[in-house]
């Protein structure tokens, strides 16, 4: 799917998303607020594989929750570490969100759009969740 430019300022961020927590909450109202449409790549479960990472729930029902999102436009799956640019391009994207667990990591992509790190809710992660739920 490949988006027209427009004047819209479009904002594209990444993540898993397992167990949706108040954290993706804020980071996705944050990055909606930087510009006026969002996208979010959602990790599939292959991508979750390559990252060491086992979800809870499936990249269907993940990318639905992120979806009814009122904040999400749009949501496209995230597939491998090097994607990013090729997005960037086909989405016309003005602004590439991170969390600051990724600080420095995408700068390389500066020339492409411009890069925001922003800080993680502290306190909470869909792995503490687990182990939390796991000592009950
Ligand atoms: N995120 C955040 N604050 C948190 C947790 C996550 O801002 N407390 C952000 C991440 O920086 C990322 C997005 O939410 O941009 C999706 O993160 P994800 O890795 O799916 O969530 P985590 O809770 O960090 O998952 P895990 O514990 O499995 O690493």
């Amino acid at each position: 799917m490949l988006i027209e430019k427009s004047n819209l300022t479009r904002v594209l961020t990444y993540g898993t998303f397992d167990l949706f927590h108040y954290g993706h909450l804020q980071i996705l109202k944050r990055a909606a607020y930087l510009g006026d449409e969002l996208i979010v790549g959602v990790s599939t479960d292959q991508f979750n594989t390559i990252k060491g990472k086992e979800c809870y729930y499936n990249f269907k029902h993940r990318a639905e929750i992120v979806n009814a999102i009122q904040w999400v436009d749009t949501v496209i799956p995230e597939q491998s570490w090097d994607q990013k640019e090729k997005d960037i391009q086909d989405f016309n994207v003005d602004i590439l969100v991170m969390g600051d667990d990724w600080k420095g990591h995408f700068d390389d992509l500066n020339d492409y759009c411009k890069i925001i790190y922003l800080p993680r809710t502290e306190g909470i992660s869909t792995h503490s969740i687990k182990q939390d739920l796991s000592q009950l």
